[in-house]
């Protein structure tokens, strides 16, 4: 299958790439996975005081798609607050990489996994 272009420069230069440690201030990590093709992604984001998403990392095991849509949503929640990044939809990360629709499923876990970011931020929030 042939890939769109912004696919494949976030394929071959995926930003923020990698991970926080666990214990680190502010940290939300989303671990998901896909049950369609047993893809994984983890996202993590750094919140800052002010509430607003100050960095992302992501790490995915799978294809090009789920690479280059976790690569996009790292960059687009930066300078985010949490609110504005529960709005990010899949169709908006499809659409931006032009994805076919086999590989919707990949956006949608890049929907999912920043959802589960914030979420777990937020549980750490409360525990504390
Ligand atoms: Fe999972 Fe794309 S099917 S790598
Ligand atoms: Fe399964 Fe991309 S995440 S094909």
């Amino acid at each position: 299958m042939a890939y769109s272009v912004k696919v494949l420069d976030h394929y071959e230069n995926p930003r923020n790439v990698g991970s926080f440690t666990k214990d680190e201030e502010g940290v939300g990590t989303g671990m998901v996975g896909a049950p369609a093709c047993g893809d994984v992604m983890k996202l993590q984001i750094k919140v800052g005081k002010d509430g607003v998403i100050e960095d992302a990392k992501f790490k995915t095991y799978g294809c090009g798609s789920a690479i280059a849509s976790s690569s996009l949503v790292t960059e687009w929640v930066k300078g985010k607050s949490l609110d504005e990044a529960l709005e990010i939809k899949n169709t908006q990360i499809a659409e931006e990489l032009a994805l076919p629709p086999v590989k919707i499923h990949c956006s949608i876990l890049a929907e999912d996994a920043i959802k589960a970011a914030v979420a777990d931020y937020k549980k750490k929030q409360d525990d504390k």
